[in-house]
């Protein structure tokens, strides 16, 4: 399988990198749940929220999802996951196309090397890589945001590891995710193998508070990580001394299915998210927390890598595909649009 070769580049640059052993990591295929203009963590309970995203996991997605009430494993009935335990939910903006003639067109998503299923997300949890640090996972209620839709520039400050890779025609690069020359701005060039976008969480957490009034103060990144490393590295803060697992998205938009002859005269990119940022700066990932149980805890404990874990319940491809949920905020996202959906402009 190829992404084994991956992993191992992965594990043999965390080595260098962080010089610590071997870094397991779970690493999972998320089919299309639903591709809807909601967002309950920023805007619960408003449809329609700003700006239209894509979503996978448990199907007890909904505009509200009150953290005191709502139950994401009692509540769904099925997940997009490949570990059928997993009701979290996690989203992305979306990518479009701007056609020449001003139209705009969704560009699909596959799953990531060597996973299958309907477009969606490749989640990832990643470990320490020294097994003699762990982890705690998630406790029912988390939930926390990366990035920041409203980030027009590179002025105000980066969120750490959220970017984009060029990808090759076929196989992947040998640097590791974010590091250059990926970068946070959306590729100037044509890119034979697709856009990967990459959403890495920190990996501290406050130990107390599930959520924060801006979805980000109870976590924060290790000081002393470095920019390659791979997984939990570095040392949490005082404020923040819990280690939590680090979760990263990565989600591969089929852009070259838009040939170069169809862009922009000037040669200019056409790829714009649904946030109306041409730029890339605004790319963010939200995570609800959902996992059964303690089945998170467990996996993560077992050092599982991959998509095949003993301590887990694994579904088909298949299976996953078919847990979908209808859009809250009905529209066409599929069509030649007119404009970007909210009427969101470009800028
Ligand atoms: C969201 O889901 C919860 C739990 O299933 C349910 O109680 C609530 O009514 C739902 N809200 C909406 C607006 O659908
Ligand atoms: C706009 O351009 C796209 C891509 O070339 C094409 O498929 C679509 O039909 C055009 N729409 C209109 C209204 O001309």
């Amino acid at each position: 399988m190829q992404w084994k070769a991956i992993t191992v580049a992965l594990l043999a640059a965390a080595e260098r990198g962080a010089g610590q052993g071997t870094t397991p990591m779970m690493r999972f295929g998320c089919s299309q749940l639903v591709v809807d203009r909601i967002d309950p963590l920023v805007n619960p309970g408003q449809a329609p929220s700003p700006h239209l995203h894509q979503i996978v996991g448990g199907n007890s997605f909904n505009v509200s999802m009150d953290p005191a009430t709502h139950d994401l494993p009692t509540a769904s009935t099925c997940t997009s996951c490949t570990f059928s335990e997993d009701f979290s939910n996690y989203w992305t903006a979306v990518l479009f196309f701007r056609a020449r003639n001003g139209t705009f067109k969704r560009v699909p998503q596959q799953q990531e090397i060597g996973l299958s299923g309907n477009a969606g997300i490749t989640v990832y949890y990643i470990p320490p890589a020294t097994g003699k640090s762990t982890v705690t996972a998630f406790k029912p209620g988390f939930r926390m945001l990366v990035g920041d839709a409203g980030r027009k520039s590179s002025t105000t400050p980066a969120p750490h590891k959220v970017c984009h890779r060029c990808m090759p025609k076929s196989g992947d690069k040998s640097n590791i995710n974010c590091g250059s020359p990926d970068a946070q701005t959306l590729p100037k060039d044509f890119c034979a193998g697709g856009i990967r976008s990459i959403t890495t969480f920190p990996t501290c957490w406050d130990g107390k508070n599930t959520d924060s009034p801006d979805h980000m103060s109870h976590v924060a990144y290790a000081t002393g990580a470095a920019v390659n490393d791979v997984g939990p590295t570095g040392k949490c803060p005082a404020s923040h001394p819990v280690a939590i697992p680090q979760v990263m998205y990565e989600v591969r938009w089929q852009t070259e299915l838009f040939p170069k002859s169809e862009w922009p005269a000037d040669g200019s990119q056409p790829f714009v998210w649904s946030t109306g940022d041409k730029n890339g700066y605004s790319q963010h990932g939200d995570y609800v927390f959902g996992w059964k149980g303690d089945s998170l805890q467990r996996a993560l404990d077992a050092r599982c890598t991959g998509d095949t874990c003993k301590e887990l319940k694994t579904q088909t491809v298949a299976e996953a595909d078919k847990c979908t949920r209808a859009q809250t905020v009905r529209e066409d996202v599929n069509g030649w649009l007119t404009s970007l959906p909210g009427d969101v402009m470009v800028m």
